[in-house]
């Protein structure tokens, strides 16, 4: 069984005390920390900008994905950088220039990934992979956390990976949107390895640490 990598969505945390709960999931074994970036036009809703990627650097060595949901990502590429993003995606549908935006996030040092909406087909990353070092197949549409996962996604899941084999390369998938304990088995199945998780983890009755166990048990 390949291991899974827990990206933990910030976007559920209590903001009143972010490096508590930052500390929290890290301590209970998180490998990674996702931060959504929404501009209020790409996605309805508006959440956090560079300044919080810099806050999260100096709370946390753990590497920051951060995945903008944001209209000319082209523009603020630089600045996430900058700010110590680790990863940084843009999406496939509102990026006209994706191949170029790509290689800068990679010149600047930063893993690059390519985001696909429930609504856009698998191969509208083809002619990117050259230079991807993800994609990030999207299980819910973006804007909030707390949605429920969209099953007819998982064919997709499949047929990235088909494509991603036909041309060589071992980029991995992440999914993100909906995903407990009950939906990762089937995105597992169809080759994801990068899990994104806000809900199921901060918002876990039984708490955080018993979150991620719950998570990383389920593919066990
Ligand atoms: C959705 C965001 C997700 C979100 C996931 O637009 O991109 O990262 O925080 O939240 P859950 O895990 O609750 O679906
Ligand atoms: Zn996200």
């Amino acid at each position: 069984m390949q291991a899974i990598t827990i990206s933990t969505s910030i976007l559920s945390a209590d903001f009143a005390c972010l490096a508590d709960q930052i500390h929290a999931v890290e301590a209970a074994g998180a490998d990674w920390i996702h931060i959504d970036v929404m501009d209020g036009s790409f996605v309805p809703n508006i959440t956090m900008g560079p300044f919080i990627v810099e806050t999260c650097r100096r709370i946390t060595s753990l590497p920051l994905d951060v995945h903008l949901m944001i209209d000319n990502p082209e523009r603020h590429i630089e600045a996430f950088a900058q700010a110590g993003a680790t990863n940084l995606s843009i999406h496939i549908e509102n990026a006209p220039h994706a191949f170029r935006s790509l290689e800068q996030i990679q010149a600047l040092g930063c893993k690059a990934g390519i985001v696909l909406n429930p609504g856009t087909p698998a191969a509208a990353m083809t002619s990117v992979i050259p230079v991807i070092d993800f994609v990030l197949v999207m299980t819910v549409n973006p804007g909030f956390s707390g949605q429920k996962f969209i099953p007819a996604v998982v064919g997709k899941i499949v047929q990235v990976r088909q494509l991603l084999n036909q041309q060589g390369s071992s980029a991995p998938i992440e999914v993100d949107g909906g995903i407990t304990a009950e939906t990762l088995p089937l995105v597992y199945s169809a080759g994801a390895r990068l899990i994104v998780a806000a809900t199921a983890i901060f918002k876990y009755p039984a708490g955080i640490a018993a979150g991620i166990q719950a998570l990383r048990s389920a593919t066990a």
